[in-house]
């Protein structure tokens, strides 16, 4: 790691792609400084790739970075580059996590890590025998009020875990008219809705009751053409008028059953997943319940600061309680200082961040890791098979330490 005086420390920073999630990445490391500063992280932006020039000249002239280039092997070969962001699409994931963990770079990865489980799996070893230090896009798990659902399921507020519901609805392309960006085409995406949101869905599950042994699932595509959105060009939320018409080539839903597995409190549960982009109604319901024997928890990430609990069956006033976050969740008062001052979503990246690089200077270690990656994969590729078969599939092995935060069963002998 790049140091500088006293205890400060400034990771060189490399990032790939200047998207939606590059942006963000982004602004979470400069936010770093001055939420956390009491663990002298000051992180230096080097250089920022993007095949589309005028991208990479924004990564310049905008965002901060000392250079911008349109191969993002520069970034990896740069010598002041310790830590990079991988914000490409998914397709690009395999062979530049790959890449990042042979030359030594450790990465913060956007999910769903490549277009399936085969492919996170690559990435995985590659970056356990590197031997880097690995964060994953699982923005959802930092929520101050997803935060506290952990604890209360880990204290066993709400008893033996029974069912979850998990629905994770947006309407980003909900109009005929929207864009088909890469998200649509199975060369660039993988899977549709499944690895998008159903990737994030699945890793809050593992996070806060444990891993998924085995789904069912089924699938449909709402709208089967769309405008064709030229790749570094304008959002997945585009609509266009007219334009050429392309093929749609995955899932716009995807709903599931599950059977929880594993040593974690929700062994022996069963759930649903929902998943869609094609929502009329919801533009970010992306929600989670869970039931046990004493008491249930919702949250919905479009209320991200409310969380809804029942806990105590016997009590005399039944029904739920509407709760803030407040400054004893998670991080919550690194952001606001009291309940009702609201957290956003470009607040979960900085502590995703602030996680992703305080592991790398070995200060803490309560990072999401690619091991993550591989257990949401492992979702996403058994929910296609069972999909394609009608039948159920149980998931693949993860090899090393999950969200759980338990050695998988199979692998751990
Ligand atoms: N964590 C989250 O909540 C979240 C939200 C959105 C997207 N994502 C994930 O982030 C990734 C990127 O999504 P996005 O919405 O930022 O995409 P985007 O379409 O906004 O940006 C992708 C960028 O990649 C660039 N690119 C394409 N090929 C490249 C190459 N060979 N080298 C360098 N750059 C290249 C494009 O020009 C474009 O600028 C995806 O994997 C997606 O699933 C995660």
């Amino acid at each position: 790691m790049t140091e500088s005086s006293g205890d400060v420390r400034c990771p060189g920073v490399g990032l790939i792609s200047v998207g939606w999630m590059g942006k963000l990445h982004t602004k979470a490391y400069q936010a770093v400084p001055l939420t956390y500063p009491e663990l002298g992280l000051r992180p230096r932006l080097v250089v920022a790739a993007d095949t589309e020039p005028s991208r990479a000249g924004y990564a310049v002239d905008v965002l901060g970075y000392e250079s911008g280039v349109t191969d993002y092997r520069e970034v990896l070969a740069h010598p002041d580059v310790d830590v990079v962001s991988i914000c490409a699409p998914n397709f690009l994931h395999a062979e530049m996590g790959v890449a990042a963990a042979r030359a030594g770079k450790h990465f913060w990865i956007e999910k769903p890590v490549g277009r399936g489980y085969d492919e996170a799996l690559t990435v995985a070893d590659a970056a356990r025998e590197a031997g880097v230090v690995t964060s994953v896009g699982f923005n959802y798990r930092h929520a101050p009020a997803v935060e506290h659902i952990k604890q209360l399921v880990a204290d066993g507020r709400l008893g033996r875990i029974t069912n979850v519901r998990c629905v994770f609805f947006a309407g980003y392309s909900a109009d005929p008219r929207g864009a088909l960006s890469w998200r649509f085409q199975r060369a660039y995406a993988g899977s549709g809705i499944l690895g998008d949101l159903g990737s994030h869905a699945i890793d809050l599950c593992t996070y806060l009751v444990g891993p998924v042994a085995s789904v069912t699932a089924m699938t449909s595509t709402v709208h089967t053409s769309r405008p064709i959105l030229p790749m570094g060009t304008g959002t997945h939320f585009a609509v266009i008028d007219g334009g050429e018409l392309g093929e749609v080539e995955n899932e716009d839903y995807a709903g599931a059953l599950l059977k929880f597995g594993g040593l974690g409190p929700g062994a022996g549960a069963v759930g649903t997943l929902e998943s869609s982009r094609v929502a009329v109604g919801p533009d970010c319901r992306y929600g989670i319940e869970i039931y046990g024997t004493e008491g249930s928890v919702a949250w919905d990430f479009e209320r991200l600061n409310e969380l809804k609990v029942f806990s105590g069956r016997g009590a005399s006033e039944l029904g739920y309680v509407t709760v803030n976050a407040n400054p004893t969740y998670g991080d919550f008062a690194r952001f606001q200082p009291g309940a009702g001052c609201s957290m956003g979503f470009d607040d979960l990246k900085t502590i995703e961040a602030k996680k992703f690089l305080a592991a790398v200077a070995d200060l803490a270690h309560d990072n999401s890791t690619i091991a993550d990656a591989v257990a949401s994969a492992a979702f996403v590729s058994a929910a296609e098979e069972s999909a394609a078969t009608g039948q159920w599939v149980g998931l693949p092995p993860v090899p090393g330490v999950t969200a759980a935060g338990l050695p998988d069963p199979v692998t751990a002998g």
